[in-house]
């Protein structure tokens, strides 16, 4: 049990590898995008750390060197810059001692608190020309650092914006509870027990909390906390489904993974991901969905693959509920959509239930295909036919394949 920061870089914790997972499939293919764009693209790593556990495993700063070097073995056309920065305030010499040589003309490490430096760093990025993609990785212990403001202003001053965001939302729940002077019934040792990347450090005011949220949704749900019409597992779904929906006043698709252990038990934070673009959408839902197996195979049943699929809230996923949501989805349509901005849509609206291949492109079926079978849908491919001069069948984007649907009039 932990309740404590100090031993967060004895020993990498599998939740810590996921995310680092999370991270690097992410990366790889956002890097070789972003620069097949031609423009200039900053990552900020913004709660650092020291770049290696001492365990040996790779922490998040060099995890994202590493992607940037796969990234940039793949990009044939000229290269742009990536800049690469990396926060951090007390690990700043351990994390420039890890840094291998060859990474070292690739990044910038700045010592300091985010909340102080993160203003400056952008402001010398040259984010007012509009030319600028840029990703922040947020993994703080606590949730004190941050800022609603920010992560919506950010999306408004560049080409592209996106952040993945550790968000503790018990460690919100928590801190609402004591602001708003209402007693936290959870057991703190349940939910709090094992999670290194813990703040015992305290908020002192509302305008904190609301500066954090985004707004002052949040009162109300502590208000029903307080009165027992929720408990505290609905409270802390009720406040993420809020979060999300704040963040999607600035960017148009926001997912979200709970990190939890054992099944039934509440998550340990939830890995937040924003973006504008339908493609990081899918691409970060897939990669949620896959993230979620391994968490839900390998930990929470102790590798004992489980009969039915299971989300990341231990929800099952039939093939007939999958597709009773895609006709649901396809009924709001009207006119012909890309497949990818109808499948980020649909994450969006219904989480990451299932990977794309369940969705759309799996060898042995999957919901779209099950109604294009049935003449449910109809279906635009383009090339329209193979090289071989038969009809496509595609169910995958992908560079120079392009697919429309819309449901059949
Ligand atoms: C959860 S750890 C980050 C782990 C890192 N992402 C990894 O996977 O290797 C949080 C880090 O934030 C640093 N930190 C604490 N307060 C900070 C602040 N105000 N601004 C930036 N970093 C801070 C801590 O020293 C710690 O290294």
């Amino acid at each position: 049990m932990s309740k404590d920061n100090s031993n967060f870089f004895e020993k990498k914790k599998i939740w810590s590898e996921v995310k680092d997972e999370l991270l690097d499939c992410y990366l790889v293919p956002y890097f070789t995008k972003m620069m097949s764009t031609g423009k200039p693209t900053l990552y900020v790593d913004c709660f650092a750390g020291k770049g290696k556990f001492d365990d040996g495993k790779l922490g998040s700063p060099l995890t994202a060197l590493q992607s940037l070097g796969r990234s940039l073995d793949r990009c044939h056309v000229r290269k742009p810059a990536v800049e690469m920065k990396f926060i951090e305030p007390n690990h700043h010499k351990a994390l420039n001692a890890n840094i291998p040589i060859e990474h070292r003309t690739r990044c910038e490490l700045i010592e300091g608190r985010f909340e102080d430096k993160i203003t400056q760093v952008l402001q010398n990025a040259n984010l007012s020309n509009f030319k600028l993609n840029v990703f922040l990785y947020i993994d703080p212990y606590g949730i004190k650092a941050l800022n609603a403001s920010l992560f919506d202003s950010l999306a408004k001053a560049c080409s592209t914006a996106e952040l993945l965001i550790n968000l503790n939302s018990f460690g919100f729940i928590r801190e609402a509870c004591r602001i708003m002077k209402i007693i936290f019934r959870e057991g703190q040792v349940e939910i709090f027990s094992d999670l290194e990347e813990y703040d015992s450090s305290v908020l002192d005011s509302i305008q904190k909390l609301n500066a954090i949220a985004g707004d002052n949704y949040w009162q109300e749900i502590i208000d029903k906390y307080s009165s027992g019409k929720i408990d505290g597992y609905k409270a802390e779904k009720k406040f993420s489904q809020k979060y999300k929906e704040h963040l999607r006043q600035s960017y148009k698709y926001v997912l979200d993974m709970p990190i939890r252990l054992k099944e039934g038990q509440h998550p340990k934070y939830r890995m937040v991901h924003a973006t504008n673009h339908p493609d990081g959408c899918v691409l970060m839902a897939n990669n949620m969905a896959k993230r979620t197996d391994r968490l839900v195979v390998e930990i929470q049943d102790g590798g004992q693959l489980g009969l039915m699929p299971l989300t990341a809230e231990n929800d099952i996923v039939s093939d007939d509920m999958l597709l009773t949501r895609v006709e649901a989805m396809l009924a709001t349509t009207s006119d012909y959509v890309r497949l990818n901005e109808f499948l980020a849509d649909f994450y969006n609206e219904n989480g990451v239930l299932c990977g794309i291949s369940r969705l759309s492109s799996g060898k042995g079926g999957s919901a779209l295909k099950t109604l294009e079978k049935n003449g449910y849908i109809d279906v635009q491919r383009n090339p329209a036919l193979t090289q071989n001069g038969k009809p496509s069948k595609f169910w995958q984007e992908s560079k120079g394949n392009t697919l429309s649907l819309r449901k059949r009039k």
